[in-house]
């Protein structure tokens, strides 16, 4: 039977213990590391969320404390009191590392079988089995310590807030679907058969009738839900701090925003980040850098060479322009010797899967010149390329010729792969920006028709208002995207405030006013009872704990996170639910994932 903590208490955390504390009684609670038994001497390392202390047995232990630290494995959970001494081997590893504690007294509070895999940070484990035992997995410091920076962040996000008058108010959970985004997630509703909640994809619509109800400013740390498509930064559930202020414009919004990012930078990390933040519009971003959330902490920019090429013979080329492309470039300078044929031939694969039908290239190096295309130009089209392209030797120049869209996803991509490959990118740096001025529509090929490219409640420029219906594709919104390190990490915009104008977005979004009564409608009745100017913005929180510790992927910042098929390893959910369940839901069942 495990023994209990009667008569101890815990006085210090493991980590905390010092040259200090030398020559005082401590006790000390928490996991065993490791158990390393001399004969004559027993150390055992003791680890909780603040670090590790060595516990030590020898000559002076008692005979029946020294026998329960021999028999003491990995992971047991104890409680020691002893005296803390200097160390005679010094572990400069560890802060702990010149005390140890003498043990007068050793509990074995709970013994523990053989973990699955050793307890440690330098882990190469599959994360397939980190995630299988996420609670043991969430006993590496490496995990603790991030999810203690995610908890400062988000108590940083608190106190800003707050400093600046925003107050949090909690929103629903369980609501009306409103489709428009992604895919909801339902929850079949027992009392009223055959109806659904929601879960929200994010608090919009609330916090939005919130400033209508005269709450000025508003934040929460919400919890939001999207049946989508997972990848490295996308989870079906997250969290977002989101707000939205009245009475403001895109200035006053972003201002508040670089406070925060200021504040959390410097609270957090102790870095300090430039304000204000650069601004590149929509069109400018996807012109230089092919993204609409640009890392700009490297150059690779591109290059436009369609005027250059409108006469030319080359039919790849000649085609995409014929047919309303471009033919766009990057120059990865002094390259050529690290991008070999055979390295090229991966970037044409890697092309092909954002859908460019290949990838044209010129290598410059010392001992000669190759390229794939130039043989169909004319000498002069090849001088006008180079020289606009900045090309020497040493340099290598990759082209794409497409649609535009297909252009700049390709080459967008193919900057942020090759600044990674060539290791261009200083680790440490944070590149913060916005990206404002986006379109306010992007035309669905799936839907054949226009869709909101932020959400339908999106401002307008007030200059485009009168085009929404007649050239929606020309149309600029009050919309800003906050980028950090090449990745979104928040967005928000100026909403309408005027029913005319909104009325007028559903028109150009296909909806007729039934059906934008139905959806919305309890929207459209709160708005005619004024409502003031007002916008906000949310950050994805897992995103921004991710950037700012350096991590690649979302799941590293999630307490249980869910897989790429959005089930979770640990409690196996989604999972099937009895018989009687789906029957006093009115649910039946027609097809099943095999078991
Ligand atoms: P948006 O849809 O851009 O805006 O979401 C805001 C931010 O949330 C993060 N994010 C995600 N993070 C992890 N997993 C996901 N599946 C995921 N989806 C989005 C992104 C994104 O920038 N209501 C508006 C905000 C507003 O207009 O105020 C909204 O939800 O970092
Ligand atoms: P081909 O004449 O098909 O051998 O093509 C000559 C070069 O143009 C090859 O390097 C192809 O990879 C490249 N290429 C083909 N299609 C495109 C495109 N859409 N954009 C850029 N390069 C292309």
């Amino acid at each position: 039977m495990a023994e209990t903590m009667n008569g101890l208490k815990r006085t210090h955390y493991c980590g905390v213990l010092n040259e200090s504390n030398i020559g005082q009684t401590v006790v000390v609670a928490g996991w065993a590391q490791r158990n390393r038994d001399l004969g004559n001497l027993i150390f055992i390392d003791l680890r909780d969320r603040t670090g590790i202390v060595q516990l030590a047995f020898g000559s002076s232990t008692e005979k029946q404390i020294f026998e329960k630290a021999a028999a003491v494995r990995s992971e047991f959970v104890l409680m020691a009191q002893g005296v803390v001494r200097e160390r005679e081997s010094i572990n400069t590893e560890i802060p702990t590392g010149r005390v140890e504690i003498e043990v007068t007294d050793l509990r074995v509070l709970a013994k523990s079988e053989t973990p699955p895999f050793e307890i440690t940070d330098n882990t190469n484990v599959k994360e397939e089995l980190r995630l299988k035992y996420r609670y043991l997995d969430l006993r590496r410091s490496e995990m603790q310590n991030a999810l203690m920076l995610r908890h400062k962040i988000v108590k940083c996000a608190r106190d800003y807030f707050d400093e600046n008058g925003f107050w949090e108010v909690e929103t629903p959970i369980l609501i009306k679907s409103t489709p428009e985004g992604a895919r909801d997630y339902l929850v079949p509703s027992r009392v009223h058969q055959g109806k659904f909640y929601a879960l929200p994809q994010s608090p919009q619509l609330y916090k939005q009738l919130l400033m209508l109800s005269g709450y000025d400013r508003y934040m929460q740390i919400a919890r939001c839900f999207r049946d989508e498509d997972l990848r490295a930064d996308r989870q079906p559930e997250f969290t977002q701090i989101d707000l939205e202020m009245s009475f403001v414009n895109e200035d006053d919004v972003m201002a508040v925003n670089e406070g925060f990012m200021k504040k959390v930078f410097h609270d957090v990390l102790g870095v300090e980040v430039k304000t204000p933040f650069k601004r590149l519009c929509y069109d400018e971003a996807m012109e230089r850098y092919g993204s609409d959330k640009p890392d700009t902490r490297f150059g690779l920019e591109l290059v436009n060479l369609s005027d250059l090429l409108v006469h030319c013979e080359f039919k790849v080329f000649a085609g995409a322009l014929a047919a309303g492309g471009s033919v766009r470039a990057i120059n990865v300078k002094g390259a050529a010797a690290q991008l070999t044929r055979k390295e090229i031939d991966k970037l044409v694969e890697f092309s092909k899967t954002y859908k460019a039908k290949g990838l044209a290239y010129t290598r410059l190096t010392a001992e000669g010149e190759s390229s794939s295309f130039e043989k169909f130009l004319k000498p002069e089209e090849v001088a006008a390329l180079r020289q606009r392209m900045n090309a020497e030797t040493g340099d290598v120049i990759l082209v794409v010729a497409d649609q535009d869209s297909v252009v700049f996803d390709t080459l967008g991509a193919l900057r942020n792969h090759l600044a990674r490959k060539l290791e261009l990118i200083q680790p440490g740096t944070f590149d913060l920006l916005w990206v404002t001025d986006f379109p306010l529509f992007e035309y669905s090929e799936e839907d054949g028709r226009y869709a909101a490219k932020h959400h339908p409640f999106t401002s307008p420029k007030l200059e485009d208002v009168d085009k929404m219906v007649t050239d929606p594709g020309h149309c600029y919104a009050k919309a800003y995207d906050m980028v950090l390190n090449g990745t979104e990490v928040g967005g928000g915009s100026i909403r309408i405030n005027d029913p005319e104008i909104q009325n007028k977005m559903f028109q150009a979004l296909g909806m007729s006013q039934e059906v934008a009564y139905e959806r919305f409608g309890f929207l459209l009745d709160a708005f005619k009872y004024g409502v003031p100017p007002h916008g906000g913005m949310a950050y994805g929180l897992d995103r921004l704990v991710a950037l700012m510790l350096e991590k690649e992927n979302i799941r590293e910042v999630i307490a249980f996170p869910k897989v790429q098929n959005a089930s979770e390893l640990m409690t196996q959910c989604p999972s099937f639910v009895e018989e009687k369940n789906l029957e006093e839901l009115s649910i039946a069942v027609t097809r099943r994932e095999e078991e």
